[in-house]
């Protein structure tokens, strides 16, 4: 077991962003929905996180913090502060003046949680309500010039409040205030390492799994791949993946991943099944429509290459932490959906196999720790994200395998530019896009008809928003004269200058 700290979770955007901060740490955390609150908590301290509620709201979570209070550190930001200060006989007010944004705050003590901050130290605030009376028994520690009780605690106890977020970027000292509370106040050492992670899943695995067999599909990203790295060195040829080319990967992205794959000693399967997706995609040019026959025609494919493998009992997926904690949210709510994502997750029922996922604690930085750890190919490791549909989403209108090629041309010259420029890392994710119109052109002294395309490249952390990266004009300049010039059928390159909200990154 490791040293654990408890997050729980009111709703906050920022929740996820405080447990990546305590896992840089290296120490172990997990986000809980604040209803699962009891009076007794088996951690070395707990978190209460930040809100879209206010406490003055009826329907806003508050569960009773009495009992816990002296028995384990606790640390409220934001809401979790609010709500902490109102139940202990303090007072909450909608603020006079909102205080959002960067302000500057005055730790007035240099006790442990403060210990290290200077005077004045920019912080974050995102909120309307300000604690107008501290509970009973608390002291103030700290201040911003328009809200007073930024930073209290209760005497003689290591229980904690901050109105503002010490977990995001803009608070620039916040990461000593989150430091001092989880390493001096909860007295964690940091015994979480990329190390001790691969030994106990790999252990974990073993004893799970025993002497059964497990299938998996890969999809040449990085988590199926890590994934499948942890659970090859659990049970090495017990585990068959099988690696489909569903015609909408890009130019030669097959037979590369599969020798990667091969490479890492991974038992896999390729199967070629691109004619298959094309009949399934004919005729259809609704985005969602796409989506679904690729995702129907992958269980189709997968199903018949899965049922090859005699007595499979398991089914390895690369699910991460992200994914799990969207489904758990108990405030949150389901999101609208946007848009349908596939991914391996929706097989059949009757495949009646058990679900192993080594990589559910974890968050994408990490995952790609623990790839680096496991001597992962770098060039795997750092590959862009890209989204199961492939370029059945990147061309516009039908998707037909005179259409894929074009788009695989176009697309290889981009990121093979990107990467030849080292320009390939600073973005998070690029690609070209097909466009279902044809524009007039002239090469020599012939008029021409032809496709043109987009290029898109954004900068991002998670996908959830992002922004068009500002390349440099003479490298889109470049770009373009390649397509043009090397792709017969586009005579016209366009740069999207979209951001997310409110695009979104594919443009279907
Ligand atoms: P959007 O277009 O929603 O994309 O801004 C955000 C991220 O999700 C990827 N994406 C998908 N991934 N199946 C996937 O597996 C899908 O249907 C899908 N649609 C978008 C997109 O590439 C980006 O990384």
């Amino acid at each position: 077991m490791h040293e654990t700290l408890l997050i729980y979770d009111f709703g906050s955007q920022y929740t996820q962003l405080i447990a990546r901060r305590i896992r840089e740490m290296n120490v172990y955390c997990q986000i809980l929905p604040w209803n699962q609150l009891g009076e007794t908590v088996d951690a070395k301290g707990i978190i209460l996180s930040g809100s879209p509620y206010s406490v003055r709201d009826a329907q806003a979570p508050k569960p009773d913090l009495t009992t816990l209070r002296t028995k384990i550190p606790i640390l409220g930001i934001c809401y979790g502060a609010q709500w902490m200060a109102q139940q202990f006989g303090g007072n909450v007010t909608a603020s006079k003046t909102r205080e959002y944004g960067r302000a500057y705050f005055n730790p007035l003590s240099d006790d442990g949680l403060l210990q290290g901050v200077s005077n004045p130290s920019q912080v974050w605030m995102s909120h309307g309500d300000s604690i107008s009376e501290l509970p009973e028994n608390a002291t103030l520690i700290g201040s911003t010039e328009e809200v007073v009780n930024a930073a209290y605690r209760f005497v003689d106890e290591a229980t904690y409040g901050l109105q503002f977020h010490p977990e995001v970027f803009h608070s620039t000292e916040g990461g000593i205030i989150l430091r001092n509370f989880v390493r001096t106040i909860c007295g964690c050492t940091g015994d979480w390492t990329p190390g001790a992670f691969i030994d106990e899943k790999v252990n974990e695995l073993r004893a799970k799994i025993g002497s059964e067999r497990v299938i998996m599909g890969l999809s040449g990203g990085v988590d199926s791949s890590v994934a499948a790295m942890l659970l090859h060195r659990a049970v090495g040829d017990q585990l068959h993946c099988i690696f489909v080319d569903n015609g909408l990967l890009r130019k030669d992205e097959f037979r590369q991943v599969l020798d990667s794959y091969k490479g890492m000693g991974l038992n896999v399967k390729g199967v070629d099944a691109s004619a298959r997706f094309y009949a399934a995609l004919a005729g259809i040019r609704d985005p969602e429509q796409k989506r679904k026959a690729i995702g129907r025609a992958f269980i189709e494919v997968f199903d018949e290459a899965s049922s090859k493998v005699e007595h499979a009992e398991w089914l390895g997926q690369g699910t991460i932490y992200p994914d799990v904690i969207e489904s758990v949210s108990a405030t949150g709510g389901p999101s609208q959906t946007i848009k349908s994502h596939h991914n391996v997750g929706g097989l059949p029922d009757y495949m009646k196999l058990k679900i192993v996922e080594p990589l559910r604690s974890l968050f994408k930085d990490e995952v790609r720790r623990i790839g680096k750890a496991m001597g992962m190919d770098p060039e795997l490791l750092g590959r862009h994200p890209f989204p199961g549909p492939g370029l059945g989403i990147r061309i516009l209108g039908e998707v037909t395998a005179e259409r894929v090629k074009l788009l695989q041309e176009a697309d290889a010259i981009f990121i093979q530019a990107l990467k030849s420029r080292g320009l390939y890392d600073e973005v998070w994710q690029a690609g070209v896009i097909l466009l279902p119109v044809q524009t007039v052109g002239v090469m020599g002294d012939e008029r021409t008809y032809e496709h043109a395309v987009a290029l898109r490249a954004v900068t991002s952390t998670d996908g959830m928003t992002a922004d068009w990266c500002h390349l440099p004009y003479d490298f889109l300049a470049e770009v373009s004269n390649k397509i043009i010039n090397q792709v017969k059928g586009i005579n016209r390159v366009t740069y999207d200058i979209s951001s997310k909200p409110p695009a979104t990154i594919e443009w279907e």
